[in-house]
């Protein structure tokens, strides 16, 4: 059995996210869904509404476990015995994000590797950051989060 582990902050879950996790399943039997809790990182979302939000978004798909993990991505890989983690690149600023990650976990665990999914063009603008900024402002979600997530994050920010 093929099995990814597909980490991220995802604060919150974008529509490119779940696009990724989707295609994703084309390659691999599961994917654990894998939300990092870091506690010195301002985050709109606690973990475990993450988590929520995630469930909720991929409930029609068995194949999907969400969990969370706090400290090394590549500890939480060997606690769940998985040794390939699913990223998805969207831009060059990307790239070299996502490279330094993925040398530093393989110098971590060598017998990581990382697989990298070019985001599909009609995600490519998308990032939890410009999202946040879009609804704080009152700006539409639309095409970019789901609307169950739109609703969170606006009574979220309503909040703050
Ligand atoms: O969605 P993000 O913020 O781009 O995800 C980044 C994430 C959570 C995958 C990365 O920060 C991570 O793996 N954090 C866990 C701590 C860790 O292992 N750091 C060293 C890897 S360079």
């Amino acid at each position: 059995m093929k099995i990814a582990l597909c980490p991220g902050s995802f604060d919150p879950p974008t529509d490119g996210h779940i696009n990724i996790i989707d295609r994703g399943l084309r390659i691999f039997d599961k994917i654990i869904v894998a939300v990092a809790i870091n506690r010195s990182k301002k985050a709109v979302f606690e973990p475990e509404e993450r988590v929520a939000m995630l469930r909720e978004l991929l409930k029609d798909k068995k194949e999907i476990e969400i969990d969370s993990f706090e400290g090394l991505l590549v500890d939480y890989c060997r606690k769940k015995k998985i040794s390939t983690i699913l990223r998805g690149i969207r831009t060059v600023s990307d790239y070299e994000y996502e490279l330094q990650m993925s040398l530093a976990n393989r110098i971590l665990n060598p017998d990581i590797e990382t697989i990298f999914m070019m985001t599909e063009g009609r995600y490519s603008h998308i990032s939890s950051s410009i999202i946040k900024e879009v609804i704080a402002f009152g700006g539409s979600g639309n095409g970019m989060i789901h609307s169950l997530v739109e609703k969170k994050l606006k009574e979220k920010l309503r909040k703050k």
